[in-house]
């Protein structure tokens, strides 16, 4: 197997390729990714000398990039992770949104197309289904809830997750969604709410909980999201839609006490700050269909999860101080800038 991956070198993206790693040591993994602030090559330390590994630095929505390293790489399957995933910053910057996160997933399915690859994965989230009353417990988002996202951010990926099922009706693509509740776990960016809430009880700042912090949220630890992906490559039905959660729903209150305790802080650390525009109450995620189908279940639970990846922020500070102080931002050119031009005909290479 030849897999392309897109936005390797982000959260999930690239506990996907560690996953792959471990559990698919024979596939050669092929990742694409722009860079952006969210991406960091330094994460991907642990692979950049595997033989079966290759990085190249390109947007998804440069159509002739694209085509170069599908030409050049032949790939027998794609899983888009590339996305703007940050729900603030779509609130304040939508354009960049729709760019990536709608016409990437056209560009990468038209070149799928025509470069005879006829298998794509797009990782979906759960907010397309926009959110849940607080006071309905037995509600859950099951894959045929409708449509109806709240943010900029979520927009996008209901736009993106109707394309695919558009370029599969009318070319015949296999292609499978997975909408996913949200993730937790090693590398995750600081501008999210566990590894910012962590950062933030380190260094004795405040950990600011928009609004009241009734919002609910149902987290899965990554690896097991990564797992559940992995599957529907392998074995999942072409046009179908998967929904992946782990039953781990908590109010961002609660969830922040149980990160100050698991770190030793007080909660008069706890500052209630304006809500977010918008703000969706709770997420709830129905996996029965993944379950069923294809077996999946998580193995790491919400207690387990949590004291993971508590510890594993503890033990790479250097990582996310990086990214926290902005000098992460310089790895790449500091890595590569001198390095002799690559031997392909596409740009940015490794
Ligand atoms: P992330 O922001 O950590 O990583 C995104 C990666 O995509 C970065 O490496 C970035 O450089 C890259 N990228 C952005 N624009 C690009 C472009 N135009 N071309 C190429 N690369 C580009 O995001 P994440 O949290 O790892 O999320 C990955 C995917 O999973 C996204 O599609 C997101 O919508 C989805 N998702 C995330 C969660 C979650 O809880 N984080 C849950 C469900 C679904
Ligand atoms: O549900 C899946 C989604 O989960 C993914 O599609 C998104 O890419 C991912 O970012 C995540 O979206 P959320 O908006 O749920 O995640 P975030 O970490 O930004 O916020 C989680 C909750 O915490 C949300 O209710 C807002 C709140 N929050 C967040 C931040 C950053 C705070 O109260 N304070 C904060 O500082």
């Amino acid at each position: 197997m030849r897999l392309l991956i897109t936005g390797g070198a982000g959260f999930i993206g690239s506990n996907f390729i560690f996953h792959l790693r471990a559990v698919r040591p024979d596939w050669t993994l092929l990742c694409v990714d722009k860079l952006t602030y969210a991406g960091n090559l330094a994460t991907l330390d642990s692979v950049r000398d595997d033989p079966h590994f290759r990085f190249f630095r390109a947007d998804i929505t440069d159509e002739t990039a694209m085509r170069g390293i599908f030409e050049t790489e032949r790939p027998d399957a794609v899983v888009n992770f590339a996305a703007e995933s940050h729900v603030d910053r779509s609130i304040e910057d939508p354009g960049i949104f729709l760019r990536t996160n709608v016409l990437g997933v056209q560009t990468l399915l038209d070149v799928c197309r025509s470069c005879g690859v006829s298998r794509f994965h797009q990782v979906s989230t759960d907010e397309v289904y926009g959110d849940l009353p607080l006071d309905r417990p037995d509600l859950r988002f099951t894959e045929e809830s409708p449509l109806r996202p709240s943010s900029p951010y979520a927009a996008s990926k209901a736009a993106a997750d109707l394309l695919c099922g558009a370029y599969r009706r009318t070319y015949g693509l296999h292609v499978t969604l997975s909408r996913c509740s949200n993730n937790y776990g090693p590398f995750q960016f600081p501008e999210k709410l566990i590894p910012l809430m962590l950062a933030n009880a380190l260094a004795d700042q405040p950990l600011p909980v928009y609004g009241t912090g009734e919002n609910v949220r149902d987290w899965l630890y990554v690896d097991d999201h990564c797992a559940a992906i992995r599957l529907i490559l392998e074995k999942g039905e072409a046009g179908a839609v998967y929904n992946i959660g782990g039953h781990g729903e908590l109010s961002n209150l609660a969830l922040v006490r149980r990160l100050l305790a698991l770190v030793g802080k007080s909660e008069s650390l706890i500052t209630h700050v304006g809500d977010r525009k918008g703000h969706d109450l709770r997420y709830a995620i129905d996996p029965v269909l993944l379950e069923k189908t294809l077996g999946w279940r998580p193995a790491v639970s919400l207690d387990e999860g949590l004291a993971k990846t508590v510890a594993w922020y503890l033990e790479h500070r250097l990582w996310w101080e990086t990214i926290r102080s902005g000098a992460y931002l310089s790895y790449y050119e500091r890595m590569y800038g001198n390095r002799p031009a690559p031997d392909r005909h596409f740009d940015g290479g490794l």
